[in-house]
C-alpha cells in the first residue's frame, strides 16, 4: 500500500520534470494532422503517436534523407510518393541514378524513361525559354561538369557557337519562342565550329579544337542521349503523373549528371512558369536518389528548388548515403530530414553539429535497424520542444511486390498465337502470402517460392512454380487447392499436372 502510493507521486513528479525539461516528442498536435491532408510515415517511439506529414507548419516542403545502404532510404521514398499521390494527387520525377525504383514504378503504373534503351533528350530544346536563357543554363551544365570555366577563350567560343545554332535554325535568341519549333542539337553545334576550323581564320586553333573536342564527348555517335531529337517532353513531366528517369544505363557519371543537370533546369522553368498554387499538399516532387555529384553542387537547380520550391508547391527530396554530400544550401534549408541508421563517426558528428539534437539522441540513432528513423522538423515557429524526435518504424506499402505466373510451357502453338487466351497472371505477395498460408504451406515452402522466383525478376513458369512446391513435398491435393484459389482453371491445373509428369519421365 505505502509502497504503491510512493511508486505513484515518484510516476507523476518524474512525468512532469521530464516534461518541463525536455519532453520527448513533440506535442501530438504537431505530429497528428488532417489524415486527408497529410502523409502517413509511421508511429513514434516513445509515445505511440501516428506521424503524419504535412509542411504547412514547416519552413519549406523539402526533405533529405540520409542513412548507409540498406538502410531504407529508397523504401521511405516509394512510401512516401505513393501516399502523396494518393493523398494530394502529387506527380513525382525520380532521377533515379542507380536504377534503383525501375520495378517499382512499373508495378505503380508509373512511366520508366531509360537512355540507352532507345529514349533521347536534346539538352538544346526551350520548353518555351528563350534561347539566351537556355544557352546559359548550357553554359552553367559545362561549367559544372567540365573543366571549360578555366578556359575562357573556349567558352566564349561554345556559348556563341550556341547561340549561332539556334539563329540557324530560325530563332530570335531574345525572344520566348514558338511552340512546338525544332531546336538545333549539339551536333550542329559541332558542325559550327568545325566550319570555323576549316576555315582556317580563327586565331587560337588550339582553343577551337579543344572547344570542338570538349562538345564531341556528348554528341559522338552511339553515345548521342542528348545531341539528338528528344523522344520524350521534359516539359510535360511534371504533370505525368509517376516517372522514373533511369540513369543507370548511361556510359558513366558525365553522362548521367549531364541529364540530371538539365532535368533540373527544366524542371525549374517549368516551376517558375506556373503560377503560385493554393491548392492543399504539393503538385510535384522531384527526387534526387543517390546522385551525390548532383546534390553537392551548388550551382545546380536543385538548390533553385529549395530556395523557390515553395510557393509554387514544388518539393524536392535528396536521399544520399552521405550527408556531406548534400550541398549545405540544400542541407539546412530542408524543412525534414529523415535519419536512418548511420554508421560512420564523422556523418554522425556533422548531423548532430547541424541539426543540433541531443547525445541521448546520438545514441538513439546510433541504434537504428532497418526502416527506424529519427527525423528532425524545422518549425516556422519557435516551438519549446525537440525538432527531432524517433520513429519505430517506417511503415510502407506492401502489395507493390508483384510475382507473375507464366502458363506459356502449357499451351499449343494455336492457343499461344490466340490473342484472347491469358498467358500471365499477376499476383500482389500479401495475397499470394496468404493463399499459400490458407492452404496449409509452410512458411519454409514457401520462402523457397519466393527466393526462386525473387531471382528470376518474379516471374515463373507454372510448370516450374509447382515443381518448386512439389519438390518441397508438398501433396498434390493442397496444391490443387491453391492453384484454384488463386484463379487457376481446371483445364491448367489437369495439364501442368501431366505437363511435370511428361518432364520427369514418369
Ligand atoms: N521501413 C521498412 N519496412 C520494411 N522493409 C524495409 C523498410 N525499409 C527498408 N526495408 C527493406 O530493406 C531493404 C533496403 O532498403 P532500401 O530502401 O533499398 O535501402 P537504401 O535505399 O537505404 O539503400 C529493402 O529490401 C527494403 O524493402
Ligand atoms: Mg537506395
Amino acid at each position: 500500500m505505502g509502497l504503491l502510493r510512493i511508486q505513484n507521486i515518484m510516476t507523476n513528479e518524474l512525468a512532469k520534470r521530464t516534461f518541463l525539461s525536455r519532453p520527448p516528442e513533440p506535442p501530438y498536435e504537431f505530429l497528428l494532422n488532417d489524415p486527408t491532408d497529410s502523409i502517413f510515415v509511421g508511429i513514434t517511439k516513445l509515445l505511440g503517436v501516428p506521424f503524419t506529414w504535412t509542411f504547412s507548419a514547416l519552413t519549406n516542403p523539402h526533405i533529405s534523407v540520409v542513412g548507409i545502404t540498406g538502410s531504407g532510404k529508397s523504401f521511405f521514398v516509394k512510401t512516401f510518393l505513393s501516399r502523396a499521390s494518393y493523398v494530394w494527387n502529387t506527380n513525382a520525377i525520380i532521377i533515379d541514378w542507380a536504377g534503383e525504383y525501375i520495378s517499382w514504378v512499373k508495378q505503380s503504373g508509373g512511366k520508366v524513361i531509360s537512355f540507352s534503351k532507345g529514349d533521347y533528350m536534346n539538352i538544346m530544346d526551350l520548353s518555351g525559354m528563350r534561347p539566351l536563357d537556355r544557352t546559359k543554363q548550357i553554359m552553367n551544365s559545362l561549367d559544372i561538369l567540365t573543366d571549360i570555366g578555366e578556359y575562357p577563350e573556349q567558352r566564349r567560343l561554345t556559348a556563341e557557337a550556341v547561340e549561332q545554332a539556334y539563329v540557324n535554325f530560325g530563332f530570335n535568341i531574345a525572344e520566348t519562342p514558338a511552340e512546338g519549333k525544332e531546336a538545333p542539337t549539339l551536333k550542329d553545334v559541332v558542325s559550327l565550329l568545325e566550319e570555323k576550323q576549316t576555315e582556317g581564320t580563327y586565331a587560337y586553333p588550339a582553343e577551337l579544337e579543344n572547344a570542338i573536342y570538349r562538345l564531341r564527348q556528348f554528341s559522338r555517335p552511339g553515345e548521342d542521349y542528348f545531341a539528338r531529337k528528344s523522344t520524350i517532353d521534359i516539359g510535360k513531366l511534371t504533370t505525368s503523373g509517376l516517372v522514373d528517369l533511369d540513369l543507370s544505363s548511361l556510359p558513366d557519371e558525365r553522362f548521367r549528371a549531364l541529364a540530371a543537370l538539365f532535368i533540373l533546369q527544366t524542371l525549374k522553368e517549368k516551376m517558375r512558369m506556373e503560377s503560385w498554387s493554393s491548392k492543399a499538399g504539393l503538385r510535384t516532387i522531384v527526387t534526387l536518389d543517390e546522385a551525390w555529384k548532383i546534390a553537392s553542387d551548388e550551382r545546380s537547380d536543385a538548390v533553385t528548388i529549395i530556395r523557390e520550391g515553395r510557393k509554387y508547391s514544388f518539393g524536392l527530396i535528396v536521399a544520399s548515403q552521405n550527408p556531406t554530400d548534400i550541398n549545405e544550401a540544400i542541407f539546412s534549408n530542408v524543412g525534414t530530414t529523415i535519419m536512418l541508421r548511420i554508421k560512420f563517426e564523422k556523418f554522425m558528428q556533422y548531423l548532430q553539429g547541424s541539426l543540433n539534437f541531443s547525445d541521448f539522441m546520438r545514441s538513439e540513432i546510433g541504434k537504428l535497424g532497418v526502416g527506424q528513423a529519427a527525423v528532425d522538423m524545422s518549425f516556422n515557429t519557435s516551438v519549446k520542444f525537440p525538432n527531432v524526435f524517433l520513429l519505430e518504424r517506417i511503415v510502407g506499402e506492401l502489395p507493390l511486390e508483384m510475382y507473375t505466373i507464366t502458363i506459356e510451357s502449357l499451351l499449343e502453338p494455336n492457343e499461344l498465337a490466340d490473342k484472347e487466351i491469358k498467358k500471365e497472371f499477376v499476383f500482389d505477395r500479401i495475397t499470394l502470402d496468404s493463399k499459400l498460408v490458407e492452404n496449409g504451406l509452410n512458411p519454409e515452402s514457401y520462402m523457397a517460392i519466393f527466393k526462386e522466383m525473387g531471382s528470376q525478376e518474379r516471374k515463373a513458369d507454372i510448370g516450374k512454380f509447382v515443381e518448386i512446391l512439389v519438390g518441397e513435398n508438398i501433396g498434390k491435393d493442397v496444391i490443387v487447392a491453391f492453384l484454384r484459389d488463386i484463379g487457376f482453371s481446371d483445364m491448367i491445373i489437369t495439364r501442368v499436372f501431366s505437363h511435370i509428369q511428361r518432364e520427369s519421365g514418369g
